[in-house]
């Protein structure tokens, strides 16, 4: 059994003081919360202080990049040494949005991904096709070419770190989910992926969260699908009580 991971990806959300508030509240509904892997991840700038916000709380904390070299001269990277010395545990690799606005390839996911493996933070990483893709029936090529390409040369071993994120890049921000049909149908594709890449005992054990206007609402019959695992919460992790309901949802399912 996977235990399920829901983490929020605050993108361009939330000064340091907002981020504070938003964990203070965030840590009183979800006190009790067990059996459930709970992340939340600000920007960079407001990672500091969300360290400080979550010291011994259930919450893990986030990143959403990280660099591939630790140190040097690469103005305005950020690098695993980095968030390591400040607590943070998992680090969002690979997003559509990195992808579509920033140039990021499978390469340079690849890259990062490694350089997470290396500092022992927990990657999650982002596969999805865009509306065109889908359209013209390319979804599980696509699928295939960002895990194929992002996994590329990883052991069994360290595969079993990482978290995956299904994310259609159509369903994200625009309120239009992905039917739990359509994302189990993906998911389950993603998990024949990692038996023929990797082998059985990493297919079964890799969680694959599912991404793109997740809400209270509609978490339940999502997560409730076979190959779904957790959700990676856009626009819903920025208040805390739909994060906790969301949170609440994948813990009901698991208690039952
Ligand atoms: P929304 O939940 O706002 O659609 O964003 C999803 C997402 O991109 C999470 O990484």
């Amino acid at each position: 059994m996977r235990k399920p991971i829901i983490a929020g990806n605050w993108k361009l959300n939330k000064t340091p003081h907002e981020a504070i508030g938003l964990i203070n509240e965030l840590k009183r509904e979800l006190v009790d919360v067990e059996g459930v892997d709970m992340v939340v991840c600000p920007p960079f700038t407001a990672l500091a202080d969300a360290a400080d916000a979550l010291t011994e709380s259930n919450i893990a904390l986030g990143a959403q990049n990280i660099f591939w070299e630790d140190a040097g001269a690469f103005t305005g990277e950020v690098s695993g040494p980095m968030l390591k010395d400040l607590g943070v545990a998992y680090v969002i690799i690979g997003h559509s949005e990195r992808r579509q606005f920033f140039h990021e390839t499978n390469e340079t996911v690849n890259k990062r991904l490694r350089a997470a493996l290396k500092h022992g933070l927990t990657p999650i990483v982002c596969v999805g096709e865009n509306l065109a893709q889908r359209e013209a029936n390319k979804t599980f090529d696509i699928i295939k070419d960002h895990a194929e390409g992002s996994l590329s040369g990883l052991s069994a071993e360290d595969m079993k770190k990482v978290v995956l994120a299904y994310e259609p890049v159509w369903a994200i921000g625009t309120g239009k989910t992905a039917t739990p049909a359509q994302a189990q149908e993906v998911h389950a594709f993603i998990r024949q992926l990692l038996i023929k890449i990797f082998n059985a005992s990493v297919a079964e054990s890799v969680r694959i969260q599912y991404g793109g206007s997740v809400t209270p609402e509609n978490i339940a019959a999502l997560i409730g699908q076979p190959d779904i695992d957790g959700a990676l919460v856009g626009g819903a992790s920025l208040k805390a009580p739909s994060f906790a309901a969301i949170v609440k949802a994948a813990q009901k399912l698991e208690i039952s």
